[in-house]
């Protein structure tokens, strides 16, 4: 075992001072040692805030799959890499060893060569949770080319806008995704939005849910007839440490989404270590995040972090609640899954159903809970501790974000306690703070405030595709010399930080990070609509969901207007940005420079009406009590 990853609470404190200390010598130790090299690097790190440039192990030569596979097969060609368990709990489940694996992402990197793809080409994946994806995902990285994925249930417009930012050459998609009975087009939706996008050259298609569809001659390929004669030997592509090794979008403030990019060596080292420290992984044990690849917890702890730490990673094709709500826990009983890693709003959902689904289920191969994704309610984590952890496996709340791209903070299992709504401690290597509204550095322990980081971490993202000064603007800027995360937090007199929510305009519902901005510009699109604003609200299930006001450019009562604009939002970004509440109103509360003061929405939305706070600068006060008295009750 390496003495980088902690072993006890004391351990964890030395290692923690170590890493501030001399972050130089901590990284350059941990990973000289830990991962195969082709060459070394010049300097660990070099870093300019005002700029916001960021390098890591600068000069090194290196290959993340090669990482994840290549190296383990010596000694572990035959353990199982990836565990598939598909929709169909009647359907087989795959064991694919590392050395199918190798094998299988050898002939998909061939395949892609074969097209005509090549290092730093934009790969676009939009696939369902299906093998072929982790070979795809692997295979880019293999012969250096970029992926993007792209979660497989946004809507053609959220895809080729996606597309078409990344200017991306290539799509791997699949005829339709199997979600609980039913089929998700992904082909037919591809096709829409392929109208749209003029730099896809080629097109693989995967069978999977085997619904028809039509394939273009010339643009439209199956996977199966391309990948049939590949070999199964390829050379890795040498990648310099800052080549780019994905591109992964998330919701941005201004309603365009952020194209965040990651590097190839720094984001390895972390992922690595940080799944190593997290969740304690020992050879042997099976590991299984439920997350979507679509995302980056999938990215970085369904793929890369357990495969480059020789892990078994299980891979769902499904849903939580099909065939029933015991689907997970059957899984955990029938693969003996160790570690479990999934989020507040599954264990939400599922806990709603009662305790019916844990009948028959023994759950006694479980020694590690994760949650991720949004801050866990007391509820839900004394559920999920009582009744899934049987009170014998700590729960990792692991906070961090498509941005950070690993774990920044979290307790270590088993090594540094768990405390039921905390986030806890940050990990080594990551310098946390606290700041007020205007910057000043709150030192007490006990305090609340604007989560920044103070120094950079080699998994960090690069830039804004294609938009490094709204890179600077949006991460860099509030703050000097900061890293701001657009979190609010609480540290308590431990110093432990429990995460109070988005500061910004960024909803979470159901673990989806959506942008308020994005989803009103659809709204906006409504012939009738004259103007809205989009808050989320605590719910009992999701976790907050969307509540949309929306003032009208007549006055005139609009039939099925509700459902008109949910089918307009459904369409244009998918399903799960769905508003659960539309309430049209005769004004917006404005600031005089004509900003819409969400602050006293948001508070409406949740029914905090008596604390709206300051209204006497609005430009139309008396807007507030007609949209109180029709506030929409739950
Ligand atoms: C929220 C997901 C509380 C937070 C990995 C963050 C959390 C945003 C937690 C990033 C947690 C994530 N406790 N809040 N354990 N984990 N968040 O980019 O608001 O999809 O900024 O990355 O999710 O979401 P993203």
């Amino acid at each position: 075992m390496s003495r980088f990853v902690a072993k006890s609470l004391d351990g964890y404190k030395k290692l923690y001072d170590e890493s501030i200390n001399s972050p130089e010598t901590f990284w350059a130790e941990f990973s000289k040692n830990e991962f195969s090299w082709i060459r070394h690097w010049d300097s660990v790190f070099t870093f300019d805030w005002s700029k916001a440039k960021f390098s890591w192990f600068a000069g090194a030569k290196v290959n993340i799959t090669q990482n994840c596979i290549d190296r383990h097969l010596e000694k572990n060609g035959q353990k199982t890499a990836i565990l598939f368990e598909p929709d169909d709990p009647n359907e087989k489940s795959q064991h694919i060893s590392y050395q199918n694996l190798f094998e299988e992402v050898n002939k998909t990197a061939n395949m892609l060569k074969s097209m005509g793809a090549k290092k730093g080409d934009r790969i676009c994946l939009y696939m369902p949770m299906i093998p072929e994806l982790a070979f795809s995902v692997l295979a880019c990285a293999k012969i250096g080319a970029i992926h993007s994925v792209v979660f497989a249930g946004f809507s053609s417009k959220s895809l080729s806008n996606r597309i078409n930012d990344a200017k991306c050459r290539f799509l791997i998609t699949s005829d339709g995704g199997l979600r609980g009975e039913k089929i998700t087009p992904l082909k037919k939706i591809a096709d829409q939005a392929l109208e749209l996008c003029p730099s896809i050259e080629k097109v693989v298609v995967v069978r999977r849910a085997k619904n028809e569809i039509t394939m273009k001659a010339g643009r439209d390929f199956w996977w199966d007839a391309l990948i049939e004669n590949q070999s199964k030997e390829c050379q890795v592509e040498i990648m310099d440490a800052e080549d780019p090794l994905f591109i992964l979008y998330t919701s941005g403030s201004t309603g365009k989404p952020k194209g965040m990019v990651h590097s190839s060596a720094g984001y390895m080292v972390y992922t690595n270590f940080s799944f190593r420290n997290v969740f304690q992984y020992k050879p042997n044990q099976i590991y299984w995040c439920t997350a979507d690849i679509g995302w980056i917890t999938g990215h970085s702890y369904i793929i890369y972090g357990p495969l480059s730490a020789g892990a078994t990673t299980v891979m769902f094709e499904g849903v939580p609640n099909y065939p029933n709500p015991g689907r997970f826990w059957e899984i955990i009983d029938k693969h003996k899954i160790n570690i479990f890693y999934t989020a507040p709003t599954a264990i939400r959902s599922l806990a709603s159903h009662g305790q019916n689904q844990l009948k028959n289920k023994r759950l006694s191969t479980l020694e590690v809970l994760g949650t991720v994704g949004e801050p866990i309610n007391e509820e839900a984590w004394q559920w999920y501790f009582e009744h899934i952890g049987k009170h014998n496996c700590p729960i990792v709340d692991t906070w961090w974000q498509t941005e950070t791209g690993g774990i920044m903070i979290s307790n270590l299992a088993n090594v540094t306690p768990h405390k039921a709504t905390f986030a806890t401690l940050p990990l080594p290597g990551i310098q946390v703070n606290l700041l007020d509204k205007d910057g000043r550095e709150l030192k007490e322990t006990d305090a609340e405030g604007n989560l920044c980081i103070k120094h950079p971490w080699p998994s960090m993202a690069r830039t804004i595709y294609g938009d490094h000064q709204r890179f600077i603007n949006t991460y860099f800027s509030r703050f000097p010399k900061h890293y701001f995360t657009g979190d609010g937090a609480k540290r308590d007199a431990d110093g432990n930080y429990r995460i109070t929510g988005r500061v910004d305009d960024i909803v979470i519902v159901s673990g989806h990070n959506l942008g308020t901005a994005e989803i009103e510009n659809i709204i906006n699109q409504h012939p009738s609509v004259a103007e809205s604003a989009v808050v989320g609200y605590p719910h009992k299930k999701k976790g907050n969901a969307i509540y949309a006001f929306v003032q009208l450019k007549t006055q005139d009562q609009i039939q099925n207007f509700n459902a008109e604009i949910n089918a307009l939002v459904s369409k244009t970004l998918g399903p799960i940005c769905k508003p659960e509440k539309v309430q049209t109103c005769l004004a917006l509360p404005k600031t005089r420079s004509g900003k819409i003061m969400r602050r006293i929405l948001r508070k409406i939305a949740s029914n905090d009406l008596e604390n709206l706070g300051d209204v006497s600068t609005l430009l139309n006060p008396a807007c507030i009590d007609e949209i109180k008295e029709n506030r929409i009750n739950d």
